[in-house]
């Protein structure tokens, strides 16, 4: 008997519990939120990435909706239900991110909505690896041997045998940079070889 008393007594307390909390809450519900584009440990290679967003708040008073990477702001939004942002992957380091939606009501109720994303930048021949041509090499190649010249040095490094993307480490163009050609071991940074090697290993590809 004394137990059902307890009982009863534990039951009333949590169902005025309860109804105290929602009055105090005035009844506001919290947003929804998502990232609809990129997916959790989705995989993105550099350029331009358009993250797509959605949220709802059930009574229509979104005070904020704002995207962070890697905990600081990246992009404020300022209207719509459904939100794009182009997010430039130039600054981006390769590897692992965060990114987190963040909504908040007029209420001061908020959604989040978080995904892991891996960045992986791939090396362009046109851009990356014919900048170190143009910055380090054509100076004695434009008239000597004027392989690496920008338009012909893709054609030229590939019919002339220069690269070896089955076994990357014994193109005739790495072994040529990591011997000091033209002179000094240091002609060209670690950063710059490990750049031709990374253009090479990914299928040296002409993009
Ligand atoms: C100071 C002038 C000079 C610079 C700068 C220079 N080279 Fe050379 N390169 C030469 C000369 C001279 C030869 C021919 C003799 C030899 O093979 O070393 C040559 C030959 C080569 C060859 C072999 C060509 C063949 O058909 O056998 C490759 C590959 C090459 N260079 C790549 C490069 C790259 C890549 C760079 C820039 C990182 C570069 N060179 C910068 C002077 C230069």
């Amino acid at each position: 008997m004394k137990q059902l008393t307890l009982i009863g007594l534990v039951i009333s307390l949590l169902i005025t519990g309860c109804a105290k909390e929602d009055d105090i809450d005035d009844k506001n519900e919290a947003p929804s939120c998502n990232i609809l584009t990129p997916t959790d440990n989705q995989l993105i290679e550099s350029g331009m990435y358009t993250i797509s967003c959605s949220f709802d708040d059930p009574e229509g008073n979104v005070a904020s909706a704002t995207l962070m990477l890697d905990g600081l702001v990246l992009h404020e939004f300022s209207s719509g239900l459904e939100l794009h942002y182009t997010w430039d992957l130039a600054d981006v380091e390769s590897g692992w991110h965060t990114l987190k939606f963040i909504v908040s009501d007029n209420g001061g109720k908020s959604c989040i909505s978080e995904i892991e994303v891996i960045v992986e930048k791939s090396v362009r021949f046109s851009i990356d690896i014919q900048a170190i041509f143009d910055l380090k090499c054509v100076a004695c190649h434009v008239n000597l041997n004027p392989i690496l010249l920008n338009t012909v040095s893709y054609d030229n490094l590939m019919n002339g045998g220069y690269i070896n993307v089955d076994n990357p480490e014994q193109s005739v163009l790495y072994q040529k940079v990591i011997s000091g050609h033209p002179g000094g071991s240091s002609y060209l940074s670690a950063e710059e070889i490990a750049l031709l090697l990374k253009w090479i290993v990914y299928g040296a590809l002409d993009n």
